[in-house]
Formats: structure tokens, C-alpha cells, sequence
């Protein structure tokens, strides 16, 4: 009789308007966005059945077609020649044909899982999720204080703080420094866990070796900032079940209650103008309007308030590639010297890295990203550097060799922070 009456008293109230709006206005307050109730009950497995996503393949001749079919909502995974692969949402895949496009083949996301399926951490223990990337960066950080400090850029949508590591003997934290920075940042997208760990690599790479000249000379004169990642909560959400879920974007949750904005389309650099969707279903959703995502306004702010950066490295994968601006237009640089200087640190990093260095738009328009943001608000050198490993989830075995040879390109990057004008002299 009394449970009854309380379920009674509990059903009266949730459905009262004056609660629901109360709790609304509650939760208006409240920074994490709840995900939708079926995403912690059902496994991962099943949660993949009822992804509306397909993993298909496109035929497209050039990066007109990939910007379009970006446009189309298709989040852009893998390029051919004459075909492109990745994800798309089943009822946008239907309106391609009407967009001209041919597709060759199709299969669900959960036939595609199926068959790439590895668990997380269990296979990869070798990643760090957000929990073990704070500890290593304040492990770092205490092993290291003479050099180091610790703090936050701000807080994600769902509350996690976004840290980043600043190796500086004389500025510590949030303190100005009117030394020439570098700023490094990883895992914008969420399934890119390979670049969380080039970064936390990095960091570790230049603390162990503080002392030896070759890297002390940076730590003297430069002020560097590393950010290993800036989408904390898309990146747990890809793993929170045990299983990858392929997610890309924050964790958002839509009006349509789709999951999330795509990061690198939500920079105020001519947003959402080409290869960005306004449909909040598809993975390169650029959200409701630019900066709208606290993962990306924060790092609007942290820039802006820091005018000494002069080179950025965000860090992506996978594809193999060195790009840099512009990404959202279909034109070089006009600046002639700035070209200069982007292309000679393009051909001096892919020297140890082995990709492909390339304008961003050469591969396909995308407006709204950080590098074209970065250059065009602060001009800052910005480079995105798309990984190796062939997939999302390369296993630990990647990590070794990515650490390794994207370091050499960091530091190289570090060697030129100080006056990239010289470049072009
Ligand atoms: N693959 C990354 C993304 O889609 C890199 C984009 C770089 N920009 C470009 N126009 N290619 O966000
Ligand atoms: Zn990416």
C-alpha cells in the first residue's frame, strides 16, 4: 500500500508540468549533458544495432566530390583514387543518389564492427583513457616541477576538466609569458586515441630528456603547451561499454537526440560554409553555430589570451598526412611568405614521419577546423597531422612507432617556434 502510494506520488510528480519545467530549468544549470538513458543499459553490441550509421563506399573522382559528400553528411574515413569510405547515417545515405553519387558498397556499422571489433582497454590496455591521461600528466608534472605545470583549459560539456601540460622552468600554470609558445593538442575526435598518446608521448619524450642540450635549449628560450585531450568526453563515451563505438564527435546531446558536434567543423573560420553539415545526425555536424561546443570555446579563449603562440600541431587520425591551411577555401595562401614557411615545416616533419604533406583543402574543403581558425585569427603556423595505423584502432602496437617519429616532428616543429620567419629568409 505505502509503495503504491509512492509510486503514485512519484508518477504524479514527473509528470506534473511545474516539476518537469523545474527540473528543466535545473538542469539548464547543470554543464553535463545526460546521455540518453539506452547508452549505459544496453550493451555495446547492441548499442551498434541501433547506430543508424553505414559504413560505405563512395565513388568519388576529386575533392569537389569530397567536400560535397562531406556536405552530404558522409564523415570521410578513407580516400582511393576514385572512391571514397566512411560513415553515414542511413537516411542521409538514401538522398546520395539524388545528389548524383554511386555507391559501390554498404554494410551497417554493426557489420562493420562485427568484423574490426577489439575491446578497450582489455586488447589496448597501452592506451590512456581519461582517467589514466590525468594521471600520467600529473605524474609527469610532480616527477618535473622544475620545469612543469599543470592545469585546465576549461571544462568539457560533461564537466571533465580539459588539462594541459605546460613545460616552462620560469612561467608556471596560467602565468603570461611573453617567451615564442607552442601549443599541441590531441583527440578532437573521440575514436583518435592513437593522438591522445603521441601527445602524452610528447610530453614525456621532452621531461625525460630536460637536461639534455639538444632539448634544454627549448626549454629555455620556448614556452610549450600540450593538450593530449580535448574531447575527454567523446573520448570515454567511445569506450565507456568495453567496446569501440566509433564516435568521432563531443557528446552533445542534439535536439533530434543525435550524440554530438564535430569539433573540428565548430571553429569560427567561415563555419559551416563547405564540407561541414548543419544536420545534427551526421558526424561532421559543425553545431548550431561556431564556438557553440565549451570544448572549442575554451580553446578559443586559452589562444587568444596567449599571442605568443606561434606554432600549433592538432593531431588527428588516420590518413597518413601532414596538412596545413587553408582548409576552408580552395585557394594557397595568399600571403606568399606564410606559404613559404608552412611548406618548409611541412617537408622538414614529414621527413621523420614518412606522410604526405598537403594543403587541408587539397584533400577536401572543410570549413570551421582548428588550423584555419588558428592561422587566420592569431596567425598562428597551425598544422594537422593525420596519423598512421591505418584505422582508428591500430592496437598498441602503433603507438611505439607514432610516438617515435611524431616526436621528431614536434621537436623540429620546436626548432622553428622561436622565428618561423626565418623560413622564408
Ligand atoms: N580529417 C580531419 C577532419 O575531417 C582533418 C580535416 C582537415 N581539413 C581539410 N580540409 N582536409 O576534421
Ligand atoms: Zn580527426
Amino acid at each position: 500500500m505505502k509503495r503504491l502510494a509512492l509510486i503514485a506520488v512519484l508518477f504524479f510528480t514527473l509528470h506534473n508540468p511545474a516539476f518537469t519545467q523545474l527540473l528543466a530549468q535545473v538542469n539548464a544549470g547543470i554543464p553535463a549533458a545526460p546521455l540518453p538513458e539506452q547508452d549505459t543499459a544496453l550493451s555495446a553490441l547492441e548499442d551498434l544495432k541501433g547506430d543508424s550509421r553505414y559504413w560505405i563506399t563512395v565513388f568519388a573522382e576529386d575533392k569537389y566530390d569530397r567536400t560535397a559528400l562531406l556536405e552530404a553528411g558522409l564523415d570521410i574515413v578513407e580516400i582511393d583514387k576514385k572512391t571514397v569510405t566512411g560513415f553515414i547515417t542511413g537516411p542521409e545515405m538514401n538522398l546520395l543518389a539524388g545528389h548524383g553519387f554511386i555507391t559501390q558498397s554498404r554494410q551497417t556499422i554493426y557489420e562493420y564492427a562485427k568484423k574490426h571489433f577489439k575491446d578497450f582497454p582489455a586488447v589496448d590496455a597501452a592506451y590512456h583513457n581519461y582517467k589514466e591521461t590525468v594521471e600520467k600528466l600529473q605524474a609527469l608534472t610532480a616527477a618535473n616541477v622544475d620545469v612543469a605545470s599543470l592545469f585546465s583549459i576549461g571544462k568539457s560539456l560533461e564537466g571533465r576538466e580539459v588539462w594541459c601540460l605546460r613545460i616552462n622552468p620560469v612561467e608556471k600554470g596560467e602565468t603570461p609569458s611573453t617567451r615564442p609558445a607552442a601549443f599541441f593538442m590531441g583527440n578532437h575526435h573521440a575514436r583518435e586515441h592513437l593522438t591522445n598518446e603521441v601527445a602524452l608521448g610528447l610530453a614525456e619524450h621532452l621531461l625525460e630528456r630536460k637536461n639534455d642540450p639538444e632539448i634544454r635549449k627549448y626549454l629555455d628560450t620556448l614556452d610549450i603547451y600540450i593538450a593530449p585531450m580535448t574531447n575527454p568526453d567523446g573520448a570515454e563515451y567511445d569506450i565507456q561499454t568495453g567496446k569501440y563505438r566509433w564516435h568521432r564527435k563531443n557528446t552533445r546531446v542534439n535536439a533530434n537526440k543525435s550524440i554530438g558536434v564535430d569539433l573540428n567543423r565548430n571553429y569560427d573560420s567561415r563555419w559551416c560554409q563547405a564540407g561541414a553539415s548543419h544536420s545534427p545526425s551526421a558526424d561532421t555536424y559543425c553545431g548550431p553555430y561556431a564556438f557553440s561546443e565549451p570544448e572549442t570555446e575554451n580553446i578559443k579563449k586559452f589562444v587568444e589570451a596567449r599571442r605568443n603562440i606561434k606554432t600549433l600541431m592538432s593531431y588527428h587520425s588516420y590518413s597518413d598526412l601532414l596538412l596545413y591551411p587553408w582548409a576552408g577555401k580552395d585557394v594557397p595562401l595568399d600571403n606568399r611568405r606564410d606559404l613559404k614557411v608552412f611548406e618548409t615545416m611541412a617537408r622538414e616533419m614529414v621527413a621523420f614521419t614518412g606522410y604526405t604533406p598537403q594543403q587541408s583543402s587539397d584533400l577536401y574543403v572543410a570549413t570551421g577546423d582548428t588550423t584555419d581558425w588558428a592561422y587566420d585569427t592569431a596567425g598562428i603556423f597551425a598544422f594537422t597531422t593525420e596519423l598512421e595505423g591505418g584505422t582508428f584502432y591500430p592496437g598498441a602496437a602503433a603507438i611505439n612507432k607514432a610516438v617515435t617519429n611524431n616526436v621528431k616532428a614536434a621537436v623540429y616543429l620546436l626548432s622553428v617556434t622561436e622565428d618561423p620567419y626565418k623560413l622564408a629568409r
